[in-house]
């Protein structure tokens, strides 16, 4: 089980956040999240000059850790300098629930770290929208002729 504790999560995310690129909100973002081995994988925000393009530094950190071939997360940290702390947008919510369903979510205002809001993923995304995964699912490499 991971043995790290929660301000050292929250810390971790701090640190990430300044790996921010954030030139048009201005609004830096970092998260770490933390496997059940006790590894810590982070990200931050990264914008677009096409707006919608941007993504959250929660997303940018699943996707950094479910590309390393993680799966097992129980915790993850975001911080950034807002009162309470940055609630995940619901975009990342619906990826949190899909990929790291019971991770502790620990939000925290950068100007003050210790001041930690916990929340499970199913309260900020009750009713997830999911989809079971196909069995026979073509992989590449396995596409058949004619098909
Ligand atoms: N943002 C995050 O990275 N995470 C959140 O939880 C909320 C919003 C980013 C997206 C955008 O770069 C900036 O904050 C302003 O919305």
């Amino acid at each position: 089980m991971a043995k790290l504790n929660k301000l050292a999560l929250v810390r971790a995310a701090a640190r990430a956040r300044r790996g921010a690129v954030a030139p048009y909100s201005r609004f830096q973002v970092g998260a770490a999240l933390l496997t059940r081995s006790g590894q810590v994988i982070t990200g931050a925000n990264v914008e677009s000059a096409s707006y919608g393009l941007t993504c959250c530094a929660e997303r940018v950190a699943l996707f950094n850790a479910l590309t390393a071939g993680q799966r097992d997360f129980v915790a993850v940290a975001v911080v950034a300098r807002t009162a309470g702390g940055p609630m995940p947008c619901g975009a990342c919510r619906q990826l949190l629930a899909e990929y790291a369903p019971r991770a502790a979510v620990w939000v925290a205002d950068s100007r003050s770290l210790g001041a930690v809001r916990a929340f499970t993923v199913k309260e900020l995304l009750p009713a997830a929208f999911v989809l079971t995964p196909k069995r026979n699912a073509r992989r590449p490499g396995s596409a058949r002729r004619g098909g």
